[in-house]
């Protein structure tokens, strides 16, 4: 049996770090909003290798939902992920899953930050209010854990730079820590969403990460607008998915990028819509 711990609010939270954090220790915190697969467990068997504890958080967080359905639809099985944790088999974990009322205290509202543009590309654009939404769970999340270091996963890469930034904001000294995408043996990324997925739509799912190596291949040798036109046409052709944005992006300001510049970092990304099931997707171009 594991020992690991459970805490449901944040009061238990302090008192359980209090006794299992020895004073040279450091803090690794992953936020997660549950329904946890491969993907989680890499962040969370990273933080395990780099620190003395570590506190994941199981927390679906109403408001980065722009959507209501999407909320509504989010799968939610805490048993099974204190199963999924129990399995890495670390008795340095702690687990904070707490209710709304213990984050939120009542408040719902959100908090309207500047993060000097990189919130208003891709996701900040098709899903407004999305990056207020993550920015205050993520503030009031790490106020509660204080980790020294926090893990976030680069399928979110955009939440990413967002989280980065945020914390040069408000002056906290925690290490972001980015970590590379887990993906299905088709390639399609894991995320919690593809288990709404039907076999036959999972099939058509891998094709989105195929068309971002292909991308990867033309960068450099092919023009962007016609890197564009080309995944547009490949996206057309496929009845079961939906492109809503591709754009090949600098990493640090996220702006869509007109030409390449040398010693500059890319990346391209990807949203679709495959029946109401939104996918996100990224690769590093060069
Ligand atoms: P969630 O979607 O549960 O993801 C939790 C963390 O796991 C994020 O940092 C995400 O980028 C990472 N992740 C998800 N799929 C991954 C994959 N295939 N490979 C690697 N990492 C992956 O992101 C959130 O929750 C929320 O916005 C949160 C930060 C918890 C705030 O509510």
């Amino acid at each position: 049996m594991s020992s690991m711990k459970v805490c449901t609010t944040n009061q238990a939270l302090s008192s359980s770090l209090e006794s299992l954090k020895a004073s040279d220790s450091s803090l690794g915190f992953v936020p997660t909003m549950g329904a946890l697969h491969q993907g989680h467990v890499s962040l969370i068997q990273k933080a395990i290798a780099e620190n003395s504890l570590v506190v994941v958080s199981i927390f679906v967080n109403p408001t980065q939902f722009d959507n209501k359905s999407d909320l509504e639809t989010y799968p939610q099985n805490l048993n099974k992920d204190i199963e999924t944790i129990s399995a890495i088999g670390s008795d340095k974990i702690v687990v904070y899953a707490p209710s709304t009322q213990d984050v939120y205290k009542g408040d719902l509202s959100k908090e309207n930050f500047d993060f000097g543009g990189l919130e208003h590309q891709m996701e900040g654009k098709h899903r407004p209010g999305h990056f207020d939404g993550v920015a205050t769970v993520v503030y009031k999340l790490l106020q509660i854990v204080r980790p020294d270091m926090a893990y976030f996963g680069e399928k979110d890469f955009q939440q990413l730079q967002i989280v980065k930034k945020l914390v040069s904001v408000i002056g906290a000294s925690i290490n972001i820590i980015g970590c590379p995408i887990a993906r299905e043996p088709s390639g399609l990324a894991m995320s919690s969403r593809n288990k709404r997925l039907y076999n036959n739509e999972r099939k058509h799912a891998s094709k989105i990460y195929q068309i971002l190596k292909s991308v990867e291949q033309k960068f450099e040798t092919v023009p962007i607008s016609d890197i564009r036109k080309w995944v547009q046409a490949q996206f057309e052709n496929d009845p079961y998915i939906n492109l809503e944005y591709f754009e090949i992006s600098e990493v640090s300001t996220l702006e869509s990028a007109v030409t390449i510049a040398p010693n500059k970092k890319y990346r391209a990304f990807v949203a679709v819509f495959i029946r109401d099931v939104r996918l996100i997707d990224n690769i590093a171009l060069n």
